[in-house]
């Protein structure tokens, strides 16, 4: 089929790419020329494994189209992607839809025959109608059909995601159009994927809806970790034994420093206020997104509490920065908290990330990046492990604390507090 993709961003890249890949000849557009310039000299700008290959493959093979004419490519597709970002709007909190509804009306200018237009960005309930009134002011109902069809795709897993997902969720009333897409993600539904079609805010709803619950298990996780820490229990026990019940299922009950990234922090606060617009307050959310922002606060201050109160002038390794590992984004990590913090307190940082150093503490005095775990970690009086990225699960503390005396805050329980005690390092962890 032949498809467009609005917008090149983790979203709309990734699935052009994939689109592509499954043998659909895909344009991908983006109003920034420098980003489509890099593109078409193969120069992919974002970090996810994988996606630099399958770019380029697809690219040579002429499936995989980059572009900043719009027009060019509605006219050239059946099927019409909206993948550009919903950020959180500064005054309100709710998801800013100013550029769905540009790219909405550019597209209204090029239909030229029938054509699908699907929103895949996470739009609040109701857009789909909103932009059907933005084409409508231009077009025939007859020259077009607007879905929802919401991306579940987790950035370092995103390729992942996309080719193994647990279900495709299609929005419309229009059966004709819905077994459209459905044939469109044929080869994903061969391999397993369930095929859900529902109407277009039902569509919105479950990715909002989706998101908020995931936001709440890790949250309800953590906050049990608080209790576990201080009734001596195990939390790694209690989640495998809590999601060893079906209804519960083990993923997503880690606990960890507060849950970050952009979607999760974005749309749990973009559907209260949703919520809030249809005066139903969504009060657990609503708890949820306070609980998540006071973790970054109490588990910053618990470093105070590690270094027995003395912050200033201690020499401190935080390995690992962004909000998750496999990813160089750090939007909403809990990091950007925790370091100036730190620094405010007179520590000295040295910080290790693989996907490499952060404009976000350039300009911190005493914060240095280092090229490598060990040279973070030479000298100093604690190392914290921040993010879980592969690297950080088999460090060898035990050459490393050879005639060192450190203390270890495991933010992502990476190791046994056992092991711990018996190389005689004082090892701090969470919910344990
Ligand atoms: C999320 C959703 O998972 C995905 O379906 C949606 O499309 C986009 O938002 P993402 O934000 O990329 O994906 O990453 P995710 O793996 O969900 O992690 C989000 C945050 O939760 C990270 O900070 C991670 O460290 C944290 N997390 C995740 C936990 O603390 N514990 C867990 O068990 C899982």
């Amino acid at each position: 089929m032949k498809i467009a993709m609005i917008g090149t961003g983790y979203v709309g890249l990734v699935s052009g790419a994939c689109f592509a890949d499954l043998g659909n000849t895909v344009w991908c557009v983006d109003k920034d020329k420098e980003k489509i310039d890099m593109l078409n000299n193969n120069i992919v700008p974002i970090y996810e494994p994988g996606l630099n290959e399958l770019v380029k493959k697809n690219f040579l093979f002429n499936r995989l189209k980059f572009t900043s004419d719009l027009n060019i490519a509605v006219k050239n597709s059946d099927i019409i992607f909206i993948c550009v970002g919903t950020p959180l709007s500064k005054k309100n909190k709710s998801a800013d839809l100013q550029y769905v509804f540009k790219a909405a009306t550019e597209i209204s200018k090029s239909i030229n025959k029938f054509k699908i237009i699907v929103t895949k960005s996470t739009v609040p309930v109701g857009t789909g109608d909103k932009i059907e009134k933005i084409i409508l002011g231009r077009k025939k109902k007859k020259l077009f059909e607007v879905l929802s069809n919401p991306e579940f795709l987790r950035e370092g897993e995103a390729i992942r995601d996309f080719r193994f997902p647990d279900r495709v969720v299609i929005g419309s009333n229009n059966k004709k159009v819905t077994k459209k897409l459905e044939t469109l993600y044929e080869p994903l539904i061969k391999k397993g994927a369930i095929f859900f079609s529902t109407n277009r805010k039902g569509a919105e709803m479950i990715k909002y809806a989706s998101n908020a619950f995931l936001a709440t298990k890790i949250s309800y996780i953590n906050e049990i970790g608080n209790l576990c820490e201080k009734t001596g229990v195990n939390v790694e026990d209690v989640s495998i034994g809590m999601g060893l019940d079906k209804r519960i299922g083990g993923r997503f009950l880690r606990v960890g420093p507060a849950y970050g990234g952009s979607c999760f922090p974005k749309d749990t606060k973009a559907i209260t206020v949703t919520g809030d617009l249809y005066r139903t307050n969504l009060s657990i959310i609503k708890s949820v997104i306070k609980s998540n922002e006071k973790r970054k606060r109490i588990l910053t201050e618990r470093i105070k509490v590690i270094l027995s109160n003395k912050v200033k002038g201690k020499k401190i390794a935080i390995l690992g920065v962004t909000f998750k590992p496999n990813t160089d984004d750090m939007r909403q990590s809990s990091s950007l908290l925790m370091i100036p913090y730190l620094q405010k307190k007179g520590a000295n940082i040295k910080y290790y990330d693989p996907s490499g150093e952060k404009n976000n503490f350039s300009k911190l005095k005493n914060v240095t990046f280092c090229k490598n775990i060990n040279e973070a970690c030479k000298n100093v009086d604690l190392i914290v492990i921040h993010t879980e990225w592969d690297e950080f699960k088999s460090i060898d503390f035990k050459r490393l604390s050879r005639g060192k005396k450190f203390k270890i805050y495991d933010m992502r329980n990476l190791y046994s507090s056992e092991k711990m005690k018996k190389l005689g390092i004082s090892y701090y962890s969470i919910g344990r």
